[in-house]
């Protein structure tokens, strides 16, 4: 989604902008810009398509302002082409925008009453021209403080004004916004990311908050324009070169990092002595927690339904799980006794972070499992439990899909312990069933061949079924969703046991669908249900576990085996050739794998 990063420096700034904006590239976008000052002009290029086009761009390269912002741009208002593309500039200022102002409409029917002319269809062009206007009689705090109480709706913004050579306003409500510091120059990000590259000291602006950036110092104020103090926070450099290696995609590297990822986690929570849990600084006793809420968005959301199954099974809570963008317009009851956890890979995305906001408001217990630690998810939840898989880059979440589902697992058995809701013997036996897992993904790792000859038969199909019951419905799920993500193919994940109540009917000859059903307690009901399918004509391709005993049927079409564990682990196992399926398939079309077309990794808008 769309990526800010502002320059104040004494050097020309473009081609750093260039290779920052790089870096925002796996959030998804669809055109680049860049402007930046040079006696006393604003010089803007944008263009459609990679930052790469730009990059190219002679204009860029001559450019030699020491003063920039940087912009990629996923639609919202208005095609993807080079016109709408950010920054927005007027004769005195330019402006780089994340986010959607709701009242434009209205505000530019004001401007255009003031003698405005607007080149884009953009909802941003309107800040561009109220910061304008509000100067002709403020000075600059003044006008944005003004621009900024006119605009409803969610924003991130970076400012260059015409004649102030060293001066990068930035302003932020809903919208996640950083400041960085480095050697006599400043900067401006969206992403910690993106500025990591250039420092690791880094103050994130709140709701509401904007900010003056010179060169040698930064001031913040509040929404009503007065003065406030701001801690510079320190991120660790660990990630800093976070790159493919030789893998071709980061999607690839990232499946086959989930051993590695899976062990570090299991290493942050498990004491090995004692084959116990460590949370440590758990705010509150588990005898005040009778309920808990689990909220995400795309594949977290698939990892808070896995969740359900595992907190039902290992816990006497009662277990609700929602969607974040309906969550936060719903009349929710509210309940003292009720924990409610967000999860979320990159901590920003708009929908779980205003069901957070709308739960502390409520004074309720929240608690998020993140990746990024740094993020505003995980800053204003009360508890953080961080899923320690390292930088994810490809849109489509693999590694950090994993990384949520042991943490969520390892959360409910700790909590079914300490509720007593299961015995000590009971939970020491699963511990030790989970250290043994990344072993496990990693021999699953090697099913390789086999799906790659398989994918070819998915992308020669109108669309395809994902179907499993019980542990096997959330992942039946989330492989349906990947392979929409990536290969573009119509896939839905049902429950085996729903089929006959409607999409029964979807099923002709030749349909490929995809059967979980691993030998677990729901392993002989899945089965009738894929002897249906077959019986219509389905092409099969059966993921289930090694086992001596042979799976009865004559007619399947294809048949993967993942590694045998108990069955609360299967799920992790069932994921692996999903991710897989979901690859090769998009490798074969030809399509851009770790940034699919219309997605963006990090949502921040609604
Ligand atoms: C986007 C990504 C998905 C992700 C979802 C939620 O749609 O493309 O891969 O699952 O956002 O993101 P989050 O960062 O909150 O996990």
């Amino acid at each position: 989604m769309c990526g800010i990063i502002g320059i104040n420096s004494n050097k020309p700034v473009s081609s750093t902008i260039i290779n920052s904006l790089k870096k925002l590239e796996y959030r998804g976008y669809d055109s680049a810009g860049i402007a930046t000052l040079y006696d006393g002009l604003i010089d803007e290029v944008k263009s459609e398509g990679r930052v790469n086009n730009l990059e190219k761009n002679s204009l860029v390269q001559s450019m030699k302002g020491t003063i920039g912002i940087g912009h990629v741009r996923w639609a919202t208002h208005g095609l993807p082409n080079s016109i709408n593309a950010h920054p927005h500039s007027s004769q005195y200022v330019s402006v780089v925008h994340n986010g959607i102002i709701e009242n434009s409409t209205l505000l530019k029917k004001f401007l255009i009453s003031k003698g405005h002319n607007f080149k884009s269809q953009t909802d941003t062009e309107v800040i561009v021209h109220l910061i304008t206007e509000n100067l002709k009689t403020e000075n600059i705090v003044n006008s944005i403080k003004k621009t900024l109480k006119s605009l409803q709706g969610s924003f991130a913004l970076g400012i260059v004004f015409k004649d102030q050579p060293d001066l990068i306003v930035g302003a932020r409500r809903g919208s996640p916004l950083a400041v960085g510091y480095g050697p006599n120059e400043n900067y401006l990000g969206s992403d910690s990311y993106a500025l990591k590259s250039m420092t690791n000291k880094i103050t994130y602006l709140n709701d509401g908050e904007f900010c003056i950036i010179k060169k040698d110092h930064v001031e913040f104020f509040d929404e009503d324009g007065v003065k406030v103090n701001k801690k510079v926070l320190e991120l660790s450099s660990e990630e800093k070169s976070y790159d493919k290696g030789d893998y071709k995609h980061f999607m690839a590297k990232e499946i086959e990092e989930q051993p590695t990822t899976l062990k570090n986690g299991i290493k942050e929570y498990i004491d090995n002595s004692n084959n116990d849990i460590n949370i440590y600084n758990f705010p509150w006793k588990t005898n005040e927690i009778n309920a808990i809420t689990l909220i995400g968005c795309g594949t977290a959301y698939h990892s808070c339904l896995m969740a359900k199954y595992w907190f039902e099974e290992l816990t006497s809570l009662d277990v609700s799980i929602d969607i974040a963008s309906e969550f936060r317009y719903r009349k929710n009851r509210f309940k003292k006794n009720s924990l409610y956890v967000f999860v979320s890979q990159s901590g920003e995305t708009a929908d779980t972070y205003a069901a957070l906001d709308l739960c502390n408001q409520n004074n309720m217990k929240t608690c998020s499992i993140v990746n990024v630690i740094e993020s505003s998810i995980a800053r204003d939840s009360k508890f953080v439990l961080p899923i320690h898989c390292g930088t994810e880059i490809g849109v489509a979440s693999t590694k950090a899909f994993l990384g949520q589902m042991l943490i969520l697992y390892i959360f409910a058995l700790k909590i079914g312990l300490l509720r007593k809701d299961i015995i000590k013997e009971k939970f020491t036996e699963k511990i030790k069933d989970l250290k043994t897992l990344p072993k496990l993904v990693e021999q699953t790792l090697l099913t390789d061949n086999k799906i790659q000859t398989i994918s070819t038969t998915f992308n020669e199909a109108k669309g395809s079924m994902f179907l499993g019951r019980g542990f096997s419905y959330p992942i039946a799920l989330e492989g349906a969703l990947k392979l929409k993500e990536l290969s573009y193919i119509h896939a839905e994940g049902y429950p085996a046991g729903e089929m006959k109540h409607g999409p029964l009917a979807l099923i002709e000859e030749g349909m490929p669908v995809v059967i979980l059903a691993p030998r677990d307690s729901y392993y002989k009901k899945t089965i009738s249900n894929m002897q249906e399918v077959i019986a219509r004509g389905a092409k099969v391709l059966l993921i289930t576990n090694k086992s001596k005993d042979e799976v009865i049927s004559e007619n399947i079409w294809e048949k993967v085996e993942v590694e045998s564990t108990n069955d609360d682990l299967l799920p992790f196992l069932l994921t692996i050739p999903l991710q897989k399926l979901a690859y090769y398939s998009a490798l074969k079309k030809g399509y851009d794998i770790d940034k699919p077309r219309n997605l963006a990794k990090s949502v921040t808008v609604e």
